[in-house]
């Protein structure tokens, strides 16, 4: 295919990869303050982007936390416009001593660029940077575009919810494209068309009023983190199945025809293992493992410490625990309640000898986005031109909570068209995202824009 825009993408392919690969230097960790000033440094990289690329007003809007990049290309009013969404913010790099090659050093190996937000998600939103430049500059662009790029989706967002609440008639569009999910395969792609929501908790459980002797005191005195673990434990049954009163009651049961829709998706489960390196797979009894980790709710043990755990062996009775645990949530279950019943429970099976403290991070509501859409159909068809195949709608396990709010506040669909692979290491060391994928996106979503357009009436 050489069409002038892809012609533009071919002779300009270099040009993409190294812009990228400048941006991916800039350490955007919105999670840690020691990162403050790059994080502020990539939003106005991004802002000198869009403006490269051909956008007007584009600003970084301030806000109480990392402001929020917004650039638009009005060609005119009476035509829809597609607010594109995107985050410039990444997840810190820890383990560092994990890592193959340093995750702010980028490098491209085996047609794989690493580094972290490769693909999480600086890679994906980039690709819409250049799609945007590319129709610009070919002068192909169909209807009017909105960029919308924050730097605190890897933190809950909380300032983007107040920015857009308090700017509906700038953010005005028809609907919400977005480049931040992954597809089953570079052979087999996907649209993702539902996400899970969140409810994220921290507890911290304290047993005597500071750290004992172990031995002196061992055995008359409750040890907060045997009392988390057992706890923890009893929060789960040996099915898989969340013990938390109340927990399933919202949750959507989904028909037996979606499930065996679902289940034409193709699926491996030997190479699924492999690929983790484990030899069993274990999750909620009378689901499959994509049922699982996506029309399911789970509740997961993100982190948990107390006590000593520094080098060698110190005897101690630790005066605390703590733990990091999060629940993902399907539709219709509310974040706000499932925190609710959470805190609840956790005071009620805490025994006498420890008293608990439950707090609330952040959390998000569970989307399903339609398939019957124009803009779902727009984004199939730009995907078949360019995969050679038609898209699956797939329901993912991950959360992107602003979607949800987009829906509420702005009355806006999003269309999930995502680029990356499951395998892409996101939040993980040697995090990649494939050189096919990147250029892939920068092919694809011209052609998305030109169906959008097309389709209406
Ligand atoms: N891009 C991810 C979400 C994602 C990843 C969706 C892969 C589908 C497939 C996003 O940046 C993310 O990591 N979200 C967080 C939630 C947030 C509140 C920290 C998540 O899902 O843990
Ligand atoms: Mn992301
Ligand atoms: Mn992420």
């Amino acid at each position: 295919m050489s069409s002038p825009i892809n012609s533009y993408i071919t002779a300009n392919k270099d040009r993409f990869l190294n812009e990228l690969l400048d941006l991916l230097r800039i350490p955007s960790v919105s999670a840690d303050p020691k990162y403050k000033a790059d994080v502020f440094k990539t939003a106005d990289a991004v802002k000198d982007r869009l403006i490269a690329a051909g956008a007007d007003n584009v600003e970084a809007c301030q806000t109480a936390g990392y402001p929020i990049v917004y650039g638009e290309k009005i060609i005119n009013t009476s035509l829809p416009t597609v607010l594109v969404y995107g985050h410039y913010d990444v997840q810190p790099p820890d383990p560092l001593s994990l890592w193959t090659s340093p995750p702010f050093e980028p490098v491209i190996k085996n047609d794989k660029i690493y580094a972290r937000g490769a693909c999480d998600d600086k890679g994906q939103m980039y690709m819409h940077v250049k799609a945007f430049e590319s129709m610009m500059k070919t002068n192909t662009l169909p209807c009017n575009v909105k960029f919308m790029i924050e730097g605190e989706e890897e933190v809950g967002s909380n300032n983007l919810g107040i920015f857009v609440k308090a700017n509906k008639e700038k953010l005005k569009a028809d609907v919400v494209l977005i480049s931040d999910t992954s597809i089953i395969d570079n052979k087999v792609p996907s649209i993702t068309v539902g996400l899970r929501g969140l409810s994220y908790m921290e507890v911290e459980v304290t047993g005597p009023n500071r750290d004992l002797h172990s031995g002196v005191y061992g055995g008359a005195v409750a040890n907060p983190i045997n009392v988390l673990a057992d706890m923890i434990s009893s929060m789960k049954d040996k099915n898989g199945k969340i013990m938390i009163p109340g927990f399933y009651k919202d949750v959507e049961l989904v028909s037996k025809k979606e499930r065996a829709e679902m289940a034409k998706a193709p699926f491996n489960k030997k190479a699924y293992m492999k690929e983790l390196g484990v030899t069993e797979l274990k999750g909620e009894k009378g689901y499959t493992p994509n049922e699982q980790t996506s029309i399911r709710p789970t509740l997961e043990l993100n982190g948990i410490w107390g006590g000593y755990i520094g080098e060698g062996a110190k005897t101690v009775l630790p005066s605390k625990a703590f733990a990091k645990i999060s629940m993902r949530l399907v539709p219709n279950q509310s974040s706000e309640k499932i925190s609710k019943l959470f805190d609840k429970h956790f005071q009620k099976i805490a025994p006498k000898s420890v008293k608990v403290k439950v707090s609330y991070h952040h959390g998000g509501e569970p989307v399903v986005t339609p398939t019957d859409s124009i803009a779902y159909q727009a984004a199939s068809r730009a995907m078949q031109d360019t995969f050679g195949k038609k898209p699956i709608p797939v329901r993912t396990g991950g959360s992107i909570p602003i979607v949800a709010l987009f829906a509420k506040e702005l009355k806006l669909k999003s269309v999930l068209m995502g680029f990356g692979l499951d395998s892409d290491n996101i939040h993980s060391p040697d995090e990649h995202f494939g050189v096919f994928n990147y250029f892939k996106g920068i092919e694809t979503i011209p052609l998305f824009f030109k169906y959008y357009m097309e389709m209406q009436k």
